[in-house]
């Protein structure tokens, strides 16, 4: 890079107590540096923001480690290579893989950190890519799928409903047979899911009762649920459940920005008596077979069959108020922040 570009870089400057302030982030502007053999500049285009990126932030033991103070924050991206000395990527190409929250990413082409990989885009828009077709969808295919083992002709809840892996689950779910009921907050929301994605019903759980919801949804009970939110909701379904019912732990929002331990469920009891589990699942578990998930999500969606619903938020600099929103509730669709156009 010979012009006057400079990197623009959130890192973690604090570990936050309860939801994330701005004085948790450190912002770094510095000229970008020129590239050496076998490293590649790729400008940022779109990042994906997750709830897991709460957790990233703790000094806890967690399934990743955390992102230690004073690095650049953690987020998978997807952007356009500007500058390559690497043969694996030539400029032009769209790549995906771990850039983080900054403008720039820079470094070797090779990086297994960052695990960058060509996405064509010219099969789906690019945000689709950290939606359906990425992390969120190959979560929701490969949990309901292989932990929440649903049959046709079972009932499935699924809590947030209207967000990324939320969509996926209740689409999939009608796809395999189920009858499907959300749970999500505000009107608007529930009859996206219902209206737009085909889910055969949505409990407002910020407009009425979990508990009378369900009682009036799902009369034959339910036979698999899929966590996302955990808290009060998840010891709600736990009521509800049928025998040998299978709930799949995926996350548990509610819980992320908590000051006081984790609340846990009051129900479990519930699993006993109706020789029902209760499994975690990481999506990383199932990267071997990612091209098989993402080839029948892609199948479904070329067919019509399944539709992805992404919330674009413009201009890295709104990164810290971006990702509060997931916490609020104020996302509608898979987050995303577009740093650059296409
Ligand atoms: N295990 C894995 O491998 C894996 C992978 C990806 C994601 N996840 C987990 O899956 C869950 C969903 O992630 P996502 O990316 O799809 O996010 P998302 O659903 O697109 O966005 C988060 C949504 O959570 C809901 N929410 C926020 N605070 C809440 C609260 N206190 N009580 C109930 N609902 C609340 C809000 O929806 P409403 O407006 O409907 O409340 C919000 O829009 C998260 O728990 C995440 O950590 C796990």
């Amino acid at each position: 890079m010979t012009n006057k570009e400079t990197n623009l870089q959130f890192r973690l400057a604090a570990r936050p107590v309860g939801m994330v302030k701005d004085s948790d982030w450190q912002q770094v502007e510095e000229p970008l540096r020129e590239l050496a053999d076998g490293e590649m500049l790729v400008k940022v285009l779109y990042l994906s923001l997750d709830p897991a990126m709460r957790g990233w932030m703790n000094d806890a033991k967690s399934y990743i480690r955390p992102v230690g103070i004073g690095e650049v924050m953690r987020a998978g991206g997807i952007g356009v290579v500007v500058e390559s000395k690497s043969s694996r990527f030539a400029v032009g190409d769209y790549v995906q893989g771990g850039t983080g929250v900054q403008r720039y990413w820079i470094g070797p082409a090779d990086d297994k950190s960052v695990g960058f990989r060509k996405v064509d885009a010219k099969l789906a828009p690019l945000p689709t890519y950290l939606n359906t077709l990425g992390m969120p969808g190959l979560t929701a295919y490969f949990g309901l799928i292989e932990s929440g083992q649903p049959k046709a002709g079972e009932t499935v809840v699924v809590s947030g409903a209207a967000g990324a892996v939320g969509q996926t689950v209740g689409q999939v779910a009608k796809q395999l047979g189920c009858r499907v009921v959300g749970i999500a907050g505000g009107t608007e929301k529930c009859d996206f899911v219902v209206d737009q994605l085909g889910f055969d019903a949505c409990i407002d759980y910020k407009g009425g009762s979990v508990k009378d919801g369900l009682k009036q949804h799902c009369p034959d009970g339910v036979d698999v649920y899929f966590d996302n939110v955990g808290g009060e909701i998840l010891d709600t379904v736990l009521t509800r459940i049928n025998m040998k019912a299978r709930i799949v732990i995926c996350g548990a929002i509610s819980q992320y920005n908590n000051t006081t331990p984790v609340k846990g469920p009051a129900n479990y009891l519930s699993l006993l008596v109706n020789r029902a589990r209760m499994e975690g699942i990481v999506v990383f578990d199932y990267a071997d077979r990612y091209h098989l998930g993402i080839a029948q999500l892609g199948q479904w969606m070329k067919e019509g069959k399944i539709h992805s619903k992404e919330d674009i938020v413009q201009g890295l600099e709104n990164f810290p108020q971006a990702l509060n929103m997931l916490f609020e509730g104020k996302n509608f669709g898979k987050l995303v922040l577009q740093v650059a156009s296409e």
